[in-house]
């Protein structure tokens, strides 16, 4: 089901006031290439920096097997990752910037059609645990905590999918390299109708100048975990993998059990 086949639905009313950059753009594109500025976010880009994340991610095969009833919760969705959002914009140690372009209905107007969501080393330990493996991705902490995440995922799902994400994460990432030496890209993503004009690029590198520039200890290094969909762009920047694991499906379907390829990578600063 499109976004737009939700908005036709009665709870269109309620999924309107906040989802005004989620519904798919009926305009095409500026054929004019316009340079992507980048800043760093306000609370006043709560809810588009919600939106950007919901439509980039929502297809990810891994988000759909984990937020099995997201569709049938429109509002929940978006309520459940608008709390994720808040909660980063919240940390100080947590830099969140947007890469704008013009809208494509109305370009005269910039609007933010990407986000990118870092974790600086002294984000650790507080940080708020629920929230480090993206935002789609919910610990048994956060679960707990909200009841939007708790109608759009099956709760199994979400706590087997973590279980093995982090055990990965310990093991292949901060085992080498402690958290408090991680500059760590938590999500980077960038709005459908905005994709391919590099958006994600633009956001990747302004992160590290600012890695560069703040990072007052040698030791510190940029990590993050691409999705198999992400990882050609962090090769095209030369990022380096440093190990692939995989996350298994509970189910066995047909005699196959569906697993996704998650690439661990760095990049010096
Ligand atoms: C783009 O412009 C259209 C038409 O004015 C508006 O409905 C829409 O909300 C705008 N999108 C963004 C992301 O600002
Ligand atoms: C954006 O935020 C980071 C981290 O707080 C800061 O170092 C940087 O100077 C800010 N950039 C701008 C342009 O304000
Ligand atoms: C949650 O997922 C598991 C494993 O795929 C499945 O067996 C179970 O039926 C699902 N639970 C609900 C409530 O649909
Ligand atoms: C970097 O790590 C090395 C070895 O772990 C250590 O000896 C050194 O003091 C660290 N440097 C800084 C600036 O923390
Ligand atoms: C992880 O997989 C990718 C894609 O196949 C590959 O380019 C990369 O070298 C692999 N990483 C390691 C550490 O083997």
């Amino acid at each position: 089901m499109s976004w737009f086949q939700i908005l036709s639905q009665p709870l269109a009313i309620l999924v309107l006031q906040v989802s005004w950059l989620c519904s798919v753009a009926s305009a095409t594109q500026s054929l004019l290439t316009t340079a992507i500025k980048i800043r760093n976010a306000t609370v006043n880009d709560a809810e588009q920096i919600t939106c950007i994340i919901q439509e980039a991610f929502r297809g990810a095969p891994h988000v759909k097997y984990v937020n099995e009833f997201m569709d049938l919760h429109p509002r929940h969705l978006f309520n459940c990752l608008l709390g994720g959002v808040s909660t980063m914009l919240d940390n100080p140690d947590v830099m969140i910037q947007v890469a704008l372009l013009p809208n494509n209905s109305a370009p005269h107007d910039l609007v933010p059609v990407g986000v990118a969501i870092w974790e600086f080393p002294e984000a650790w330990p507080r940080i708020s645990p629920s929230w480090t493996s993206g935002l789609f991705l919910h610990s048994p902490d956060a679960l707990e905590m909200d009841e939007d995440c708790l109608l759009i995922v099956n709760i199994s799902r979400a706590i087997d999918f973590d279980h093995q994400f982090s055990a990965a994460q310990r093991d292949y990432l901060d085992k080498s390299y402690p958290k408090s030496q991680q500059y760590y890209l938590n999500t980077l993503g960038t709005h459908p109708d905005y994709q391919r004009r590099g958006a994600g690029g633009a956001l990747v590198n302004s992160g590290i100048e600012v890695g560069k520039k703040s990072n007052r200890n040698e030791n510190v290094t940029a990590t993050l975990i691409a999705t198999e969909a992400g990882e050609p762009l962090y090769l095209h920047l030369s990022w380096e993998s440093i190990k692939n694991f995989t996350v298994k499906s509970m189910d066995v379907v047909a005699g196959v059990r569906e697993q996704w390829r998650f690439d661990i990578m760095k990049h010096d600063i």
